[in-house]
């Protein structure tokens, strides 16, 4: 059984349709979306149509909550302001409704039993919280801290849009007296570049995995992400199912066109402009953004969002660093 796993679209049909060719070579048996198939990109009807005409698995992720909860006291809190959430004000506009109505009746979660393979838990965070996020190199007891309420081995999470492919062990019991020695240990998990820690009888496991995005990675590599899992014995990897990460380089122009050709960075002010620079840099420009905010005595929640934004740019030179790597004005050989 060989499981593709996508996630963290965010309306790139570009990138996507780069991963479905992969797809097509690789010719997985099943295929598991989990989340953000929407927003802040500009084609995000066309990832709709593709996802919804497809035979895959899906659940949705906090951004297809930034649609359905707008205008609703569910929102988040500013919605309203179109400084700060201007890209969602252009979706919000733009979405059709059979792509919203098929984003409405979507599962928040899955578990998938494949016959003959051990069962997976699939959300977009964590069940029940899809802004909780992982990474690599997380502390185990943050990770476990998260995860512990799961009772399947296998954990697919997204939301960080960085590739994760870790395994957790923890003692069975919290009880000291159980395990007087062991109070509060937690074993070292591993990732692909560590043989897995031995899962002991006495050890609750998981193997918690993050494909990594499709269309905005953050990983500082801008081809986009996804990953296979091949359901295997327990004796080649502890859980039952090895992962394989993959990275699919493509044409990163036409979405970047789009952002001006749509209106998306006229009518979504600085976010939409830090989402772009993320696309070209595949690093976290808006967090980044809002820690240079924070430390330099600006709050872009209480102050014009365009005047703080002025000051990071002119004190970090950041805007330059971007267009050194935009491709659409990197001078490309003739
Ligand atoms: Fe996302």
């Amino acid at each position: 059984m060989r499981l593709a796993v996508l996630a963290d679209i965010h309306g790139n049909l570009p990138a996507l349709q780069a991963v479905l060719t992969e797809l097509e070579r690789l010719r997985p048996d099943f295929v598991v979306l989990d989340g953000d198939l929407i927003n802040p990109m500009p084609f995000n009807n066309g990832v709709v149509d593709v996802v919804r005409t497809s035979d895959w698995a899906v659940v949705r992720g906090n951004h297809e909550f930034y649609l359905l909860d707008f205008g609703t006291e569910r929102a988040p809190q500013g919605a309203d302001d179109s400084e700060r959430w201007g890209s969602l004000h252009w979706l919000v506009k733009r979405v059709g409704t059979k792509q919203a109505n098929y984003l409405a009746a979507l599962p928040d979660e899955l578990r998938l039993q494949f016959p003959g393979a051990q069962p997976i838990r699939v959300a977009h965070g964590v069940p029940g919280r899809n802004r909780v996020g992982f990474y690599q190199n997380m502390p185990d007891e943050k990770v476990i801290a998260e995860i512990d309420p799961i009772k399947e081995r296998n954990v697919i999470s997204a939301h960080t849009h960085v590739q994760v492919d870790r395994h957790l062990y923890k003692p069975d019991s919290d009880d000291p007296m159980t395990h007087p020695h062991e109070s509060g240990a937690l074993l070292s998990g591993a990732g692909p570049l560590q043989p897995p820690a031995p899962a002991a009888e006495t050890c609750r496991h998981w193997h918690l995995m993050n494909p990594g995005s499709i269309g905005l990675p953050l990983n500082g590599d801008p081809a986009a992400q996804f990953a296979l899992m091949e359901s295997v014995p327990e004796s080649e990897q502890p859980g039952g199912w090895r992962v394989q990460h993959h990275r699919v380089p493509y044409d990163r122009r036409p979405v970047l066109e789009a952002f001006f050709s749509e209106g998306l960075l006229e009518a979504g002010g600085v976010i939409a402009q830090l989402f772009y620079w993320e696309l070209v840099t595949a690093e976290p420009e808006i967090i980044n953004y809002f820690r240079w905010c924070w430390a330099n005595g600006h709050d872009p929640d209480a102050e014009d969002i365009r005047h703080s934004f002025i000051a990071y740019s002119e004190a970090t030179g950041r805007e330059q660093y971007v267009d050194e790597r935009d491709p659409l004005k990197v001078a490309r050989p003739t």
